[in-house]
Formats: C-alpha cells, sequence, structure tokens
C-alpha cells in the first residue's frame, strides 16, 4: 500500500483528490485547520486516514506534524500541497495580504523543504504543489496572491532542477497550475472556463500519475498561459 500526505485536504481540491487516493488504495495523512472536516472524512474511510490537524502557518507546529505522520507511516510516496488562502483585495488590506504571505509562501516554503529532504532521504517519492494559472502574471485586485503563486512556480521548479542531485533519479515535482475550480478559492468577477471539482481532480491525478513536470487544469489553460507570457505589461495593464 503507498501512502500519501495530502495538506489542505479539508474542502476543495485537496479533498477531492484525497478520495481518489484512496479509492487508488493510498493510505492518506489528512491535514489542514477544520478538525470536523477531517474527521468525517476518517469516518467515511477508517482503514485508509490518518488524520493530523495543522495549520501551516505554525511552521513549528508542521515540522512536529510532518515527523509524526512520517515516525507512523515509515516511508512517504506523494505529498500534495494544496492549502492556500487568497482574496480579492484591490484596497491592498495587510491583513488579508499577511494571510496570503504566511499561508502560501512562508507555510508552504517550510512543507516544500521538509518534502524534498525527506524524499532525498528516503531517494524515492513525489512532490505535488498546487499552483496557479495566477503564477503567471501580475494581478491588480489580488497581487499577493498571484506573486505567491509566482514563487510557488519558481520554488517547484528550483526543486525540480535540484533533484538532479539525487542519485537514485526517483524523485519528482509536479507543479499543477489550475485556472478556475468551481470551489469558494475560485478568485474574481471575469470567472470562465470554470472546470467541476470533481473533475479537476481526476485530471490532477492523470498528471500525477504521469509524473508531469507542470499541468494545466484544464489543459485549455494552456493557451491562455502561452499567451499571458508573451503580452507586454501596458496590455496587461489595459484589460485586466
Ligand atoms: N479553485 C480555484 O479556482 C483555484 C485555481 C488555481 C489554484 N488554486 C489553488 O488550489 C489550492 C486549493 O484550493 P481550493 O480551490 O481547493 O480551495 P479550498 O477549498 O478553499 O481549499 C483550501 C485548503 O487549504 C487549507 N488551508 C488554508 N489555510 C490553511 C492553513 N493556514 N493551514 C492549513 N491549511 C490551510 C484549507 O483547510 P482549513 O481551512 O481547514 O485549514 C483547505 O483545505 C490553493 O492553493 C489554491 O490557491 C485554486
Amino acid at each position: 500500500m503507498k501512502n500519501a500526505i495530502v495538506f489542505g485536504a479539508t474542502s476543495g481540491i485537496g479533498k477531492s483528490l484525497t478520495e481518489i487516493l484512496i479509492k487508488e488504495g493510498y493510505k492518506v495523512a489528512i491535514t489542514g485547520r477544520r478538525l470536523d472536516k477531517l474527521e468525517a472524512l476518517k469516518k467515511e474511510y477508517p482503514q485508509q486516514v490518518l488524520v493530523k490537524q495543522n495549520d501551516i502557518q505554525d511552521i513549528t507546529q508542521l515540522d512536529k506534524v510532518f515527523k509524526e505522520i512520517v515516525t507512523d507511516f515509515k516511508t512517504i510516496d506523494l505529498i500534495v500541497q494544496s492549502s492556500g488562502v487568497g482574496y480579492v483585495n484591490p484596497k491592498l488590506e495587510w491583513g488579508k495580504q499577511q494571510q496570503t504571505i504566511n499561508t502560501n509562501v512562508l507555510g508552504c516554503t517550510k512543507l516544500y523543504i521538509l518534502a524534498y529532504d525527506l524524499f532525498k532521504k528516503q531517494q524515492f517519492g513525489h512532490l505535488v504543489g498546487i499552483s496557479s494559472i495566477a503564477s503567471i502574471r501580475g494581478n491588480r485586485s489580488a497581487p499577493d496572491y498571484f506573486a505567491s503563486k509566482a514563487y510557488q512556480k519558481a520554488y517547484l521548479e528550483s526543486l525540480y532542477i535540484k533533484t538532479k542531485s539525487i542519485k537514485s533519479n526517483n524523485v519528482f515535482v509536479t507543479d499543477i497550475r489550475p485556472g478556475f475550480v468551481d470551489t469558494p478559492m475560485a478568485l474574481g468577477e471575469a470567472i470562465f472556463w470554470m472546470v467541476p471539482l470533481d473533475k479537476a481532480a481526476k485530471q490532477i491525478y492523470k498528471a500525477i500519475k504521469k509524473k508531469k513536470r507542470v499541468a494545466y487544469v484544464s489543459k485549455r489553460w494552456i493557451i491562455i498561459a502561452f499567451l499571458l507570457k508573451l503580452m507586454p505589461a501596458w496590455v496587461l495593464k489595459k484589460v485586466l
């Protein structure tokens, strides 16, 4: 039986992916702040789920929880980092930005490092980060969120490059870049090409199985990413 950890398993993409992993026979350690949601999943799949409540912003607690899971499972095959927050914040309120930075950058970095170090020690494993199409360019209404996703994209790419130093060639890093997925997290007014949650989770699992370096969800977001990369900033200023 394979072992996985899903960070941000209480709702949305993380929860749906957890359910797929369970059906595929994984034992899954599930995390997040809302204990009732974690316990509800455990109740459905008591044999395959380990509950570990955590707030990813608290990096001391994150370190402790991560080590407890590793002690329990012995080895970890897959780590999915799906926890995240984001706000439409045109007035640039600091409190909201701080939440985004502490979750999507601070906590996320600590987790990426814990995962990378573990996989290097094991000489196998697969880290999957859920960044976003938002990672590609800036945005006027949620600059902290877009910047945090650009950070995740660059960090995941860096870890991918770093796997060069792992002799086994058996450590993988995947960056999932969703467009809009039907969860409370889908940000903004101009939402289009919204992917139903179960469809998004299936596509993400497919990308995980193929050990893709980068996957857009849905695939048509590749076109938007391509265009965004080409656009000069003055065009973005006009259209976004
Ligand atoms: N939905 C979209 O359109 C979309 C598009 C692109 C990228 N994404 C990315 O996909 C990822 C998952 O988002 P989602 O759409 O599935 O939204 P979601 O349903 O709101 O899920 C977010 C998850 O993050 C967890 N989380 C948030 N803050 C946390 C903290 N401080 N400590 C631990 N866990 C925390 C939440 O758990 P608790 O609240 O229980 O802690 C929840 O499980 C995010 O990184 C998001 O940026 C989503």
